[in-house]
């Protein structure tokens, strides 16, 4: 992992004062440190300006992140936030079919390829989240679900949909549940996933990363960050302490 991408998934989580503070340890830690990746912060969107009100988000030493997008881009959807909305807030990566949505709000397949689509015109940087249930797991169904997944993309923006995209592997057993999966298996997916990419390409793909997500911490981070395929974290709960996100980011910058 040569230059990792690390997404801070805040969820339903934070305040101003508690994302203020986070926000000035972090500035400090990046002033300190020379970190040799990418770190972008999903926060709830309505707070993202006090990110973009530091001196670190201004020298593009860390990047926003929105945690999802409405599938529309103008109109009467009461509640949503468009693509074009996210860019004009300087937003650069959009968390898409994350299971959470997927399950909560009866996102399909369909639905998140084309928030994928529409966030791909509006130059946004997509981050997909794919994975399996525990159930598919027992059923040995993993690449199965991930294949679905990804055609569903192809299918709708085309052979070039994976250029300057993000895929989080996240297998849906695993997030929030102490129980990160093992880092080979993780790394088996991975490489699955990129090989199965690469297999629908007559050409080579530019800035495709993936990612792995599901109870990352500090102490399985060294393990999994040494997995070959594996490009990058979409950190839950890890990342709403910033003493274990700064640490975090500490071991990666070894
Ligand atoms: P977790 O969440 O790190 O708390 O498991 C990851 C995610 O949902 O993206």
């Amino acid at each position: 992992m040569i230059k990792p991408i690390i997404v801070g998934n805040w969820k339903l989580n934070g305040t101003k004062k508690r994302i203020k503070k986070f926000s000035k340890l972090l500035s400090l830690f990046l002033t300190q440190h020379n970190f040799k990746g990418t770190i972008a912060i999903s926060l709830p969107v309505i707070y993202s300006y006090i990110i973009k009100n530091l001196s670190i988000f201004k020298k593009k030493k860390i990047f926003l992140s929105a945690q999802n997008v409405d599938n529309h881009t103008l109109g009467s959807f009461t509640g949503e936030i468009s693509p074009n909305m996210l860019y004009d807030m300087m937003i650069k990566y959009v968390i898409i079919g994350h299971s959470e949505r997927r399950f909560n709000h009866q996102e399909t397949n369909y639905i998140v390829a084309n928030k994928f689509r529409l966030l791909k015109k509006e130059n946004l940087i997509p981050i997909l989240c794919i994975g399996e249930t525990e159930q598919e797991k027992k059923d040995n169904k993993i690449k199965e679900i991930c294949v679905k997944q990804i055609d569903t993309i192809f299918n709708m923006c085309g052979i070039h949909a994976f250029d300057n995209s993000i895929i989080a592997y996240e297998p849906i057993w695993a997030i929030g549940s102490h129980n990160s999966a093992n880092p080979l298996k993780a790394q088996f997916v991975a490489q699955f996933i990129r090989q199965y990419i690469n297999s629908k390409l007559n050409y080579k793909i530019k800035n495709f990363f993936i990612q792995y997500g599901g109870s990352v911490t500090k102490n399985n981070i060294l393990e999994l960050m040494s997995q070959k395929d594996i490009d990058g974290f979409l950190i839950g709960k890890a990342s709403l302490k910033i003493t274990e996100f700064i640490k975090i980011l500490e071991l990666i910058n070894i």
